[in-house]
């Protein structure tokens, strides 16, 4: 409020005790006395007065922040500019904002973001060879390293800021969630995304952007490995018996209660520290990987598994094989596919893991007739549409370890590499 009404108000009470009574001139017709120039000094004061409340009002409306701020030039962001350990750095003035490159491309302002340790794993380089192919089939120069200073993350809650001229699905000052393809270089961990309108989907409503943000990679994960290649859906998952390793994880957790909400009984391992976590999700059987090998506990309880997801890799093919039943799968979302593109190129390389697949896989089907497979995650706004409705039902809830700054992602990604979680990890970006 500005201080005239008050300088007025001020006026017209001198005016009104100091000016005598016979004082008095003329302005050309106007006549000027204690009276007129009272009266004068108290109307100014009311008018202005009311402008001022009026002007507040209006200020309220106009100047109130928008959901999202329109985009400088250079943005905030967690990347890598050279592949290695202890390369992850917080920049504020290297990143350009990103632009719609593709009439379906969407522009996010990020609210939040979550970290995943293919995240990590690709900011050591593993992967590289593949994901360059990748990008270069998209149409990304093929020049060594062209995809450097490359932003981290995958997945993101948000409110859209603009659209190509095909999207339908959302408009600007949507909320959003989404996770973008694995091999993009412009990721998630910035203050603005571009997110294409085949992998978004409205934010649910129950939840903040935090609380958002934790959830569409490790769900995508799980959606394409069990739902997608495995055609599990509820009526599948019904009382059929499930195993997923590393329960406490962003994978586990999303699975478990994914399971759980379908009607299915799940077994679970995780560490000490995660047993009461475990309980709350709903898992029926836990093991603590710390104090027993799980082979050895359920093969002793003589138990056998409809469907085994592993999230530990190499080291528990076997047991996890071991354990499935005639006619069950075993599912595994770490596959030597990176490591083996990386070391002999992306034609050999896949060639070879794909042939260390089949001879696992081959035998398993012929004398077990039990599959073994590698779960793949692939973006998909439709998936997280229907996985949006049993979220507002409340049957899958995020679960979240801790959150931190943009600023500090850098201690976020060193929390993330111990590899032992109690859900995940989420980076604030933008929480007004
Ligand atoms: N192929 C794909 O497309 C794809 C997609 C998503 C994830 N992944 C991979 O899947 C894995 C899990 O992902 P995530 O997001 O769930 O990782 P995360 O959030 O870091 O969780 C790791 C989990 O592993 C558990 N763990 C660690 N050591 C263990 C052991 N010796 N035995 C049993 N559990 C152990 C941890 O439990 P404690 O904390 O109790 O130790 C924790 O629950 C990662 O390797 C990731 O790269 C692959």
């Amino acid at each position: 409020m500005s201080n005239l009404p008050i300088v007025f108000f001020v006026l017209s009470t001198a005016f009104f005790v100091f000016v005598p009574n016979d004082f008095s001139f003329q302005i050309s017709e106007f006549p000027v006395n204690r009276g007129s120039l009272t009266i004068t000094c108290a109307i100014a004061a009311v008018v202005l007065f009311i402008k001022d409340r009026l002007d507040a009002n209006g200020d309220n409306v106009t100047t109130k922040k928008p959901k999202h701020t329109t985009p400088g030039k250079k943005m905030k962001a967690i990347i890598i500019t050279k592949y290695g350990n202890d390369t992850i750095e917080y920049s504020d003035d290297k990143i350009n904002v990103p632009k719609l490159k593709q009439p379906s491309d969407i522009l996010v302002h990020v609210k939040a973001a979550s970290l995943n340790p293919v995240d990590l794993m690709i900011s050591q380089g593993n992967g590289r060879v593949m994901y360059n192919k990748m990008r270069m089939a998209k149409g990304e120069p093929a020049e060594r390293d062209a995809e450097l200073p490359l932003v981290l993350g995958h997945d993101v809650s948000g409110v859209v800021v603009k659209v190509g001229k095909d999207v339908k699905k959302v408009k600007a000052g949507d909320e959003v969630w989404a996770s973008i393809p694995i091999w993009r270089s412009e990721g998630t961990l910035a203050e603005y995304a571009i997110v294409n309108e085949y992998d978004v989907s409205h934010k649910p409503n129950n939840l903040s952007h935090t609380e958002a943000a934790s959830l569409p990679f490790v769900a995508l994960s799980v959606w394409t490995s069990l739902v997608k290649s495995m055609a599990i859906n509820s009526k599948q998952a019904k009382k059929r018996r499930i195993l997923i390793l590393g329960g406490t994880g962003g994978v586990g957790t999303f699975a478990i209660q994914l399971i759980k909400a379908w009607g299915g009984h799940v077994t679970t391992t995780c560490s000490k520290g995660g047993i009461e976590l475990m309980k709350r999700l709903g898992a029926d059987q836990i093991i603590d990987y710390t104090k027993e090998d799980f082979e050895t506990v359920l093969s002793q309880k003589k138990q056998k598994f409809h469907l085994i997801l592993d999230t530990q890799g190499p080291s528990s093919y076997q047991a996890c094989l071991n354990l499935c039943g005639s006619g069950g799968h075993v599912v595994t979302l770490v596959s030597p596919l990176h490591s083996m593109t990386d070391k002999h190129g992306l034609v050999w390389g896949a060639i070879k893991a794909t042939l260390a697949r089949l001879k696992i896989g081959i035998p398993q089907k012929l004398f077990h007739s039990r599959s073994f497979s590698w779960g793949i995650y692939a973006p998909d706004g439709e998936a997280l549409d229907k996985i949006k409705l049993l979220v507002e039902a409340g049957k899958i809830k995020p679960v979240i370890e801790e959150t931190f700054p943009l600023c500090e992602g850098v201690a976020a990604f060193q929390q993330l590499s111990t590899g032992h979680r109690k859900g995940k990890i989420v980076i604030d970006v933008d929480d007004r």
